[in-house]
C-alpha cells in the first residue's frame, strides 16, 4: 500500500510503499478515507516536534484522520463503520493514564502519539488500531471526519479552562483566539456557534483582503492585527478578555495573555513553540495572576469523550464554515499540494479513498 512519509529535518514528505497492516487480536483494519494536515504536522516535517518510531528512519505522518472499518476482526465495531481513530498510544501494554481513559494526562515517555512521536501515522492506505481507540461517527460525517481531532483538541482545552473557573460564578461574555489557523478559526467557531459567547475576537498578523479575515468576521467576530494591537494592548484598545486561546505558537503571546486577562479570567495555552528568550516584566504578570485571580494552564491532546464531544460540535458548525476553511483535498496522485502553505491555505488533507 502507499503511505506517506517524512525524514524530519530533511526534506519534504515523499510517497513509499509499505505492507498492508494486518490487524492483531482486539485490533480492527481500517480503509483510510482522509488525513488532515496542521501545523503541527509543519513542525513534525521541519524536525522541530516529534520524534521517530524506534528503529525507522523515516515517520509515516498523520494525526488527524477517518476511515472505514474493513475488517472488524471480532471486536465490537462493525464492517462499513466510519471511525476516527484517536492520537495517543500506550508505549509498552498499557499504563494507568490509558486504563483510566486519560491518555491525554500521560506525561512524557507513558505514551506514543500516532504520527507525531515514536509511532507511524494514518497517512496509509490502511492502518490498524486497537478497537477501543477508534471512535464511530455519523456516515455523513464521513467527508468532514478529518476535522474531529482538531475539534477534540479544543473541546478538551475549553473543559479545562471552564473547570479551572468552577469553583466559582463564571459565565464568560467575551472571548479571544490568538491565531488565525485552522486550530484558531475553528475553536472560534465553536465559541460563537456553539458556546454562544456574545462577543469574539481573532488575532493575526495579516492585511486584507484574506480569506481568514473573511472568516472571522462572517462568523459575527472581531480581527485584531497583531502589527497594531499586541496582546498586552488589548483591554485598552477593545476590552479585557474573560476566556483566551492561544493557538499561535508564539510564545510572547502566552505570558502576554495574563495582561489581556479581565479579573477571574483564564487564558489557555496550545502552541508548542522552540526556544525563544525575550525580555518580560515577570513581577507584574505574577501580581497580576494573583491580585485578579486570573488563571494561565496549558493542554495538550485529547481523550475519547473529547472525540466524541466533537462529533457533537461539528454537526452545529455552519455548513459555509467548513466550505471557506477547507481550502484543498487532494488525492494521492497530488499529496504534495496538502503540504503547501501561504495566505490562501487554511486547512487541507490528503483523500486516501472515498466511502
Ligand atoms: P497554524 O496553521 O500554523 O496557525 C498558527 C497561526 O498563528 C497562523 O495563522 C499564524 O499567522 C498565526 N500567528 C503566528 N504568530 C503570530 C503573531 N505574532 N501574531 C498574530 N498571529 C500569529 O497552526 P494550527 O494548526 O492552527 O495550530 C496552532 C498551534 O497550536 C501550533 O503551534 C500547533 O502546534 C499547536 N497545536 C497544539 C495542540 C495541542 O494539543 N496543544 C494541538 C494542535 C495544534 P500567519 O499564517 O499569518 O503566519
Ligand atoms: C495533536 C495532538 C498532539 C499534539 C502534541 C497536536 O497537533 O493534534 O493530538 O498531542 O499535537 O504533539
Ligand atoms: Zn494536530
Amino acid at each position: 500500500m502507499k503511505a506517506i512519509a517524512v525524514e524530519p529535518g530533511a526534506g519534504d514528505p515523499v510517497l513509499v510503499d509499505r505492507p498492508r497492516p494486518e490487524p492483531d487480536a482486539g485490533h480492527a483494519l481500517v480503509r483510510t478515507l482522509r488525513v488532515g494536515v496542521d501545523g503541527t504536522d509543519h513542525e513534525v516535517i521541519a524536525g522541530h516536534h516529534g520524534d521517530l518510531p524506534a528503529g525507522a528512519d523515516r515517520l509515516v505522518l498523520g494525526h488527524e484522520a477517518v476511515g472505514v472499518v474493513e475488517d472488524s476482526n471480532g471486536t465490537d465495531l462493525e464492517d462499513g463503520q466510519v471511525v476516527v481513530p484517536t492520537v495517543r498510544r500506550p508505549p509498552n501494554g498499557t499504563n494507568a493514564y490509558f486504563e483510566r481513559g486519560e491518555p491525554d494526562m500521560a506525561p512524557e515517555g507513558e505514551y506514543v502519539e500516532r504520527g507525531i512521536v515514536g509511532a507511524h501515522g494514518f497517512m496509509a492506505e490502511y492502518f490498524t488500531s486497537p478497537s477501543e481507540f477508534l471512535v464511530p461517527i455519523p456516515k455523513q460525517l464521513a467527508a468532514l471526519g478529518f476535522l474531529v481531532e482538531p475539534v477534540s483538541i479544543s473541546e478538551k482545552a475549553i473543559d479545562h479552562a471552564v473547570a479551572s473557573r468552577s469553583a466559582f460564578e463564571w459565565e464568560p461574555d467575551a472571548a479571544l483566539v490568538l491565531g488565525n489557523g485552522s486550530l484558531g478559526l475553528l475553536t472560534l467557531a465553536m465559541f460563537d456557534t456553539v458556546l454562544e459567547i456574545d462577543r469574539t475576537y481573532c488575532l493575526g498578523r495579516r492585511d486584507r483582503p484574506d480569506p481568514t479575515i473573511d472568516i472571522i468576521e462572517k462568523l459575527g467576530s472581531t480581527y485584531i492585527d497583531s502589527r497594531q494591537t499586541p496582546v498586552d494592548e488589548i483591554p485598552g484598545t477593545y476590552e479585557s478578555i474573560d476566556l483566551i486561546y492561544e493557538a499561535t505558537g508564539y510564545a510572547k503571546h502566552a505570558v502576554e495573555t495574563v495582561e489581556a486577562l479581565a479579573p477571574n479570567g483564564v487564558g489557555v495555552l496550545l502552541g508548542v513553540p522552540g526556544p525563544w528568550e525575550f525580555e518580560i516584566d515577570g513581577g507584574r504578570l505574577h501580581k497580576e495572576l494573583v491580585l485578579h485571580n486570573k488563571a494561565l494552564l496549558g493542554t495538550v491532546n485529547s481523550h475519547r469523550g473529547h472525540f466524541e464531544a466533537a462529533v457533537d460540535s461539528l454537526s452545529q458548525l455552519p455548513d459555509w464554515l467548513f466550505e471557506e476553511l477547507v481550502t484543498g483535498v487532494y488525492g494521492l496522485e497530488e499529496f504534495e499540494a496538502a503540504f503547501e502553505q501561504g495566505n490562501d491555505v487554511i486547512k487541507t488533507a490528503v483523500e486516501f479513498d472515498t466511502l
